[in-house]
């Protein structure tokens, strides 16, 4: 098979592939719409980063593609939905960067206690401010994570290895790490913590989420960090406390609105402010994780492509199937979720005579996914009738 990889993908990707037996072309640049179109006629899989938009037209004029990846966290720029009616999953990767950002967030708050990035700046200025004014410890400290996800655990992980004491705060009822201990409300967590780190994802319960009410409720001379979503914190309400010292200091690494590339200038009411860690978005920004993205989505294309495995699509009905038996050859049917499709199916299956050695059907309200595996000599038959079904949308043999 032959897969395109776009925008400067970690080489990893392409290795692994490659051992795996597919041919891989690699591109340094985004391709545009017309470019993908032209395009993707000639590949069964697609991987890109976040500047490739697959729209519906450039889905629909995809030919034979059988899935896209996205070697990030973000999938907005795939038409999803376009993507599952034509039978394409869609992979990402979800976790790679995590700890990328955990291990960011605890250089934060041991910057912010001891003032480092603000006498850093005096230092390359020629002030030389020795002073243990305003410098502490972590350990013995406070941290409240609101959001005790992939990240917010492993914050909680690595603050409790250097003596903070780590409180949180989730909507759903999370297992606590260690000695983490849970809030029963954001209150409760707000009015006890000496550092207060956001890892909650975009919606519409966390959307200005952090108010001035809010901030009103954090401990006089508290820290805020932000490396979730620029959405969760009204910034305007955050430097009003940064000036006050209601806050004692924050680090925000997301914005309600970002530069679109290392070209446009950062704009923020944050800047300037000597009390405040400012990054630009690089939270999972690390070599590591670019490397982990490469081989987590690169794994997702091999298992799906080889075995029809989908565990982890975000836009497709989830079969985590092993390979099939030696003797056995696999059929795999994307098919429109109306009545009839299975029981056509089994009519095909027995009016050839074949056993069904494993099956595994799973469903969305758009589609269904099929994975069945009979004996080796009846594969390309049974494959071509489920194929002219007029429910199939997509149907290949292993
Ligand atoms: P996750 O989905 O594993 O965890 C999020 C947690 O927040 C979940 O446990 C969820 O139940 C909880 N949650 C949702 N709404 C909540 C609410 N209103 N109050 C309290 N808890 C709530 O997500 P993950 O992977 O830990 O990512 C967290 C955030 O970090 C996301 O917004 C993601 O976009 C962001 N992120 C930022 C990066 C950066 O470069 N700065 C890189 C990677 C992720």
């Amino acid at each position: 098979m032959d897969i395109l990889l776009l925008e400067n993908i970690h080489q990893v990707a392409k290795t692994n592939l490659e051992n795996a037996g597919f041919n891989v072309d690699l591109r340094k640049s985004a391709m545009n719409e017309d470019e993908l179109i032209s395009e993707l006629k000639n590949y069964d899989a697609v991987g890109l980063r976040s500047k490739t938009k697959i729209t519906p037209k450039v889905i629909e004029e995809a030919g034979n593609l059988l899935s896209i990846c996205a070697f990030c966290i973000g999938t907005n720029q795939i038409h999803l939905n376009s993507a599952n009616q034509r039978g394409i999953p869609v992979f990402n990767a979800p976790y790679s960067n995590t700890r990328s950002v955990a291990e960011l967030v605890i250089a934060e708050i041991i910057s912010l206690s001891r003032r480092l990035t603000h006498v850093s700046m005096l230092a390359h200025q020629g002030v030389w401010e020795k002073s243990a004014t305003n410098a502490h410890e972590v350990r013995g400290k406070n941290l409240g994570i609101v959001g005790y996800g992939h990240i917010g655990s492993q914050v909680s992980v690595l603050a409790e290895a250097m003596g903070i004491n780590v409180f949180y705060y989730d909507i759903v009822k999370k297992l606590p790490l260690g000695n983490a201990t849970p809030c029963a409300n954001l209150e409760e967590l707000l009015e006890i913590s000496d550092f207060v780190s956001f890892h909650v994802p975009e919606t519409s319960s966390t959307k200005n989420m952090v108010t001035k009410e809010v901030i009103k409720q954090m401990k006089q001379g508290a820290y805020l960090i932000n490396a979730s979503r620029g959405s969760v914190v009204v910034i305007e309400d955050l430097v009003e406390a940064l000036q006050s010292g209601k806050l004692r200091g924050a680090a925000v690494d997301v914005f309600p609105s970002e530069p679109k590339n290392n070209d446009e200038e950062f704009h923020s009411l944050l800047r300037g402010l000597d009390n405040v860690i400012l990054t630009p978005h690089i939270g999972g920004s690390t070599e590591e994780a670019q490397e982990a993205i490469g081989m987590e989505v690169s794994e997702s294309m091999i298992r799906f492509l080889n075995d029809g495995f989908t565990g982890g699509a975000v836009n497709f009905p989830v079969i985590e199937c092993g390979k099939p038996q030696e003797s056995a050859r696999r059929v795999i049917n994307v098919h429109k979720n109306v009545p009839g499709v299975i029981s056509n199916v089994t009519k095909i299956v027995s009016s050839l005579g074949a056993n069904i050695m494993y099956q595994n059907l799973n469903t969305d309200p758009n589609i269904g996914y099929l994975v069945m595996d009979v004996q080796a000599g009846y594969g390309p038959e049974l494959s071509e009738q489920i194929a002219a079904l007029d429910t199939s949308i997509k149907t290949r043999l292993l």
